[in-house]
């Protein structure tokens, strides 16, 4: 390929699939910019990485979570998603007590308590922004339930998220964007802390107060590495199901034979959402570094290297998936990686698929027809997710 891709640039970020079709074919290990990662776009290669953490350690999403001039540990870097076994194993076992697929399922009733308030106003014949009105406040409400936040706050997750993603992109000269990452950060820690030592004082069933008891080989999660944790959620949590949400809005809305068997079929809403993520995964890409020398696809990378696995690629390679750039309600899709692949493999998965569900459920049933009014759609610009910023649309009553 002649000239690096800039996987921030407006119309790669409109419609990467063509420039993904090309690096599989042309240059499957290739420099992009803006910060020189070397991009994975087969799906073998994304595969190898993501099943070898002591070739392409989790310490490359560190790297773009705490640039120098921040002057300060972001929890992020030092979560579960960025670090390595031995560490990972500890932690992923201490956390998993607290997040089991029975404690997700439990969760179920809640879920379609805000789906159906927040439906009533979404399926009403106006035009209104879906991520505003429903993709944005379902999974806030749904984090702050599962930690036990305060209702109050649950508006602001948003903006802290939004500001803290931001950490890999900012220039090292935009100071006044410093101040405010750095603010933000010291408000997370402060409302964090109170939450954790309300907890102490007085334990509930929330899942703040089951970290605080989860043991492993008699050692409990130190109080940095539950920080930690309170900030991947919110990271790892709210952004990706929002573009879940809104990319099966957006999906339905273009495919209207596909909203009609829905209606028809409900049970096969789960295989819908599955084709969803493969097709336009919430999460484009993630990162990686190498520990020693690799070579991929004919390309040696020395250690150091810092890696982009292009998961929304890998999923669409034909020798994955044929005609993978079709939607087909017809696929059973083994083996994606919407979700990763291997020991970071998503813990929120069984949720987000449980809010998707949800969502789906009771938005189909109350809708007669479900419309885009704006064609061309506002990407938001992140080096790994990837949904539209607002999202104009009209849901008609039945
Ligand atoms: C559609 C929604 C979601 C998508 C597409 C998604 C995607 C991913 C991916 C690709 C990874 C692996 C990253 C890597 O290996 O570098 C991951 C990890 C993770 N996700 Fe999700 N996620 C979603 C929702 C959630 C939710 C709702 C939660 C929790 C409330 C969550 C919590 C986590 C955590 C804690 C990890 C780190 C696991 C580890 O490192 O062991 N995610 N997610």
């Amino acid at each position: 390929m002649s000239s690096r891709v800039n996987i921030l640039a407006p119309d790669f970020r409109a419609d990467p699939y063509p420039v993904y079709a090309r690096l599989r074919r042309e240059a499957p290990v290739s420099l992009v910019d803006p910060v020189g990662m070397w991009a994975i776009s087969r799906y073998e290669d994304a595969l190898y990485v993501m099943k070898n953490p002591q070739l392409f350690s989790s310490r490359g999403i560190m790297a773009a979570t705490e640039p120098p001039w921040l002057g300060r540990t972001n929890p992020v870097s030092d979560s579960l998603i960025a670090i390595d076994p031995p560490r990972h194993t500890r932690l992923r076992a201490l956390v998993n007590r607290a997040f089991t697929p029975a404690a997700v399922a439990r969760l179920e009733p809640f879920v379609r308590t805000v789906v159906e308030e927040l439906a009533s106003k979404v399926v009403s014949g106006n035009t209104l922004d879906f991520v505003e009105t429903f993709a944005l406040p379902l999974p806030a409400n749904v984090i702050g339930e599962l930690l036990g936040l305060d209702v109050s706050l649950r508006a602001r997750f948003k903006q802290w998220a939004d500001i803290i993603i931001t950490a890999a992109t900012l220039p090292p000269d935009a100071v006044e964007l410093h101040d405010r990452m750095r603010n933000t950060l010291a408000e997370m820690d402060r409302y964090f802390h109170e939450v954790v030592e309300s907890r102490r004082r007085q334990p509930g069933d929330d899942m703040v107060s089951e970290l605080l008891r989860a043991q492993v080989d008699g050692q409990s999660l130190s109080e940095s590495e539950l920080m930690g944790f309170f900030y991947l959620l919110l990271l790892a949590g709210l952004e990706t199901t929002v573009h879940m949400l809104s990319h099966c809005a957006i999906m339905l809305a273009r495919k209207p034979d596909v909203q009609a068997r829905l209606r028809a079929e409900p049970a096969l809403i789960p295989r819908f959402i599955e084709e969803v993520l493969r097709c336009e995964p919430p999460v484009h890409s993630t990162l990686r570094v190498t520990t020693s020398e690799v070579e991929l696809s004919g390309v040696k990378l020395p250690p150091g290297t810092p890696v982009l696995v292009l998961l929304a690629s890998a999923q669409r390679d034909e020798s994955f998936c044929p005609n993978g750039d079709e939607f087909s309600l017809e696929r059973t899709n083994q083996g994606n990686m919407a979700f990763g692949h291997g020991i970071h493999f998503c813990l929120g998965a069984p949720l987000a698929r449980l809010e998707a569900r949800v969502a789906l459920e009771v938005l189909l049933s109350r809708s007669s027809g479900i419309f885009l009014r704006q064609e061309q759609i506002q990407w938001n610009l992140a080096p790994t997710a990837r949904g539209p910023v607002v999202l104009p649309m009209e849901w008609k009553p039945r």
